[in-house]
């Protein structure tokens, strides 16, 4: 019994990609303190090794430490745009990643960004930031493909979260939840995950 509960650790044997243990050494130096759990990123990864072909979209890149676990899950003729509005954040992911064919790194307000793509289709979503989770949810989740996911994290509290915030992420909640044409799960795990499918209306 104790053996099978030390198996199912969640932290244990995650396989990280070669990349992360450099860019957390220059996240921490950079003093970043919004950076996705492992736990999430584990998650993601998986989520791309199960979209071949696949268009990924992530809005928030922060210093590339989700953005690395997608395109270890990706295969080679996957491609991932992610989003950020800050340069000096982005020039840490870039120094890592940036030599990676299948990346397109963007520099911009997620808005704005959001409002130019309109008309494009994605197949896995990573909102982590407040444009395409608290800001243009419908126009967000309407750039999914069929049976595309959307994923969010920090949806568990924390104490660091200003007044009001408990209020959105209920309200975020309520919304996906009352949505037609898309499945739920809420993984109270990590930072609290949100799990996203729109529906196939062909299948
Ligand atoms: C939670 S962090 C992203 C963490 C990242 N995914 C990671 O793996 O560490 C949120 C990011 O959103 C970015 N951000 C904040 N406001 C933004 C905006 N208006 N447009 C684009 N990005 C924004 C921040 O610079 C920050 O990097």
């Amino acid at each position: 019994m104790r053996q099978s509960l030390c198996a199912m650790n969640d932290l244990n044997n995650l396989n990280e990609p070669q990349s992360i243990s450099a860019i957390w050494t220059d996240t921490r130096a950079a003093g970043f303190a919004m950076p996705s759990e492992p736990l999430t990123c584990s998650l993601l990864r998986t989520l791309a090794a199960s979209k071949p072909s696949a268009r990924f979209l992530e809005l928030g890149s922060g210093t590339g430490l989700s953005t690395a676990w997608l395109l270890d899950g990706m295969d080679a003729g996957s491609r991932l745009t992610t989003v950020d509005n800050d340069e000096s954040l982005l020039s840490i992911l870039k120094r890592h990643l940036g030599a990676d064919p299948r990346l397109t790194v963007v520099c911009s307000d997620g808005d704005d960004f959001l409002r130019s793509i309109r008309g494009e289709r994605f197949d896995l979503i990573f909102a982590d930031t407040w444009a395409g989770k608290y800001r243009l949810l419908y126009e967000t989740l309407e750039l999914l493909n069929p049976a595309g996911l959307y994923v969010i994290d920090d949806m568990l509290p924390q104490p660091n979260w200003p007044e009001g915030h408990a209020q959105k992420v209920a309200d975020l909640v309520a919304t996906l939840e009352s949505m037609k044409g898309y499945h739920v799960t809420k993984l109270s795990w990590a930072s609290g995950v949100v799990l996203v499918a729109k529906t196939n209306p062909n299948s």
